[in-house]
């Protein structure tokens, strides 16, 4: 069965993650996958996390099944995060949520409830998106297209186009929006801009499905809900993934959550039957452990205002690095203004290189980047920043 089997190239970004723990150059840098690092280039467990892990030690009784659907309180907790809680009461039972295998078995799980449903749906993906979203979405059946999102040259979103790429679609189509902190490319939509799209989703009929992986990591937690919400409460359907993963640290623990919003309650019903088939006929049930722990710390005022308060040193710190890579940058005497990275959200942004001059990062510096040269930025320090910008400069000045 096996004997003629072809292995396959390494996933483009955790591929890199290999290479960087095998290299010996005592200089290298990790700039690949989206973990956070803190300034000694660690991922902690958060303060909040550790503690509530500490409470559900001695508080569990059992270990017996949950559902599909996983926890309940999470469900709740995770939607009031997401929507905020005057919303989620607004949309009642129009609302369901599901707890889910990290961001990727929400992406999944809500690809394949859709496909179940809707078989071989549209959907319109921005260029570029995060390379994981192809398979995840794609391999469930459905159609991707895409439109056009980040502008190479001018280091800005391509609205005029993009618009007019999803007004093409309609009725039984779906757009992915990253709610924020974009991955690749790090460039958001404004609130005008969202604005926009809501009123182009309500006269087109399509169904914005949001990928909402890196919500407190851009301006703050409401913050970076700000499209989730207005489309949320202005149109009668929409599909929403959010993602545990970065902004509680919980990466390995797989936890996540797939909010859908249906037009009136009996639709969501059914949804809800629907999707719970879907999760049982893939995974029967999601995880517990970081659902259990994010649960903890949301219900909890004093836990859930220490996980605020290090969520914010983390975005700060994020932000003070876009700040420090302009300046170190703009050092190297280089001909090229690095000042967008410093007005792009997230962990990540688009250096502008070729795939030759990523290729000699990796190789010749030992810095480790995506082909299309986006970078982590938190995996600068100050340690290594003036040998990175040392070493993007040389690359850039041999051509
Ligand atoms: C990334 O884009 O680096 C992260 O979302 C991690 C991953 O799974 O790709």
């Amino acid at each position: 069965m096996f004997d003629s089997l072809k292995p396959l190239p390494a996933d483009p970004i955790l591929g890199l993650m290999a290479a960087y723990r095998v290299d010996t150059n005592p200089q290298k840098i990790d700039l690949g996958v989206g973990v956070y690092k803190d300034e000694q280039g660690n991922t902690p467990v958060m303060r909040a996390v550790k503690s509530a892990e500490a409470r559900l030690l001695q508080s569990q009784s059992s270990k017996s099944y949950v559902s599909p659907a996983g926890s309940a309180a999470f469900n709740a907790l995770a939607a009031g995060l997401v929507l905020g809680d005057n919303l989620t009461h607004t949309l009642g039972d129009r609302r369901v949520t599901f707890q889910t295998p990290g961001g990727c078995g929400g992406l999944r799980l809500a690809a394949e409830f859709i496909q179940k449903v809707r078989p071989g749906s549209k959907i319109l993906v921005s260029d570029p998106t995060w390379a994981n979203h192809i398979p995840l979405l794609g391999e469930a059946g459905l159609q991707i297209e895409t439109y056009p999102y980040y502008d190479y040259q001018h280091h800005g979103i391509r609205f005029d186009d993009m618009m007019t790429r999803i007004g093409n679609a309609g009725p039984g189509d779906l757009v992915l929006l990253h709610g924020c902190c974009h991955n690749p490319c790090g460039a958001d939509l404004t609130r005008e801009q969202w604005q926009a799209v809501a009123s182009l989703a309500q006269a087109r009929g399509f169904t914005p499905f949001i990928d909402l992986a890196y919500q407190g990591l851009g301006d703050g937690l409401a913050e970076d809900s700000y499209g989730v919400r207005l489309l949320a409460e202005s149109l009668p359907e929409l599909i929403v993934v959010s993602s545990c993963s970065k902004n509680f640290g919980l990466y390995r623990e797989r936890t996540g959550a797939l909010t859908v919003i249906t037009g009136n309650a009996a639709a969501t019903q059914a949804a809800a039957s629907q999707i719970a088939s879907t999760a049982r006929g893939m995974y029967s049930m999601p995880p517990d452990h970081g659902a259990s722990v994010v649960a903890e710390i949301l219900a909890d005022s004093e836990l859930n205002g220490d996980w605020a308060l290090e969520l914010t040193e983390v975005r700060e710190r994020i932000n003070g690095l876009r700040s420090a890579l302009v300046i170190e940058l703009g050092k190297q005497g280089i001909d090229r203004d690095f000042g967008f990275i410093e007005q792009e959200k997230g962990m990540f942004s688009f250096l502008g290189l070729t795939v030759d001059q990523v290729q000699t990062l990796i190789n010749q510096y030992s810095i480790y980047l995506v082909d299309s040269s986006r970078i982590n930025i938190a995996g600068i320090n100050s340690s290594n920043i003036e040998y990175l910008a040392q070493s993007i400069a040389a690359v850039l000045k041999s051509g």
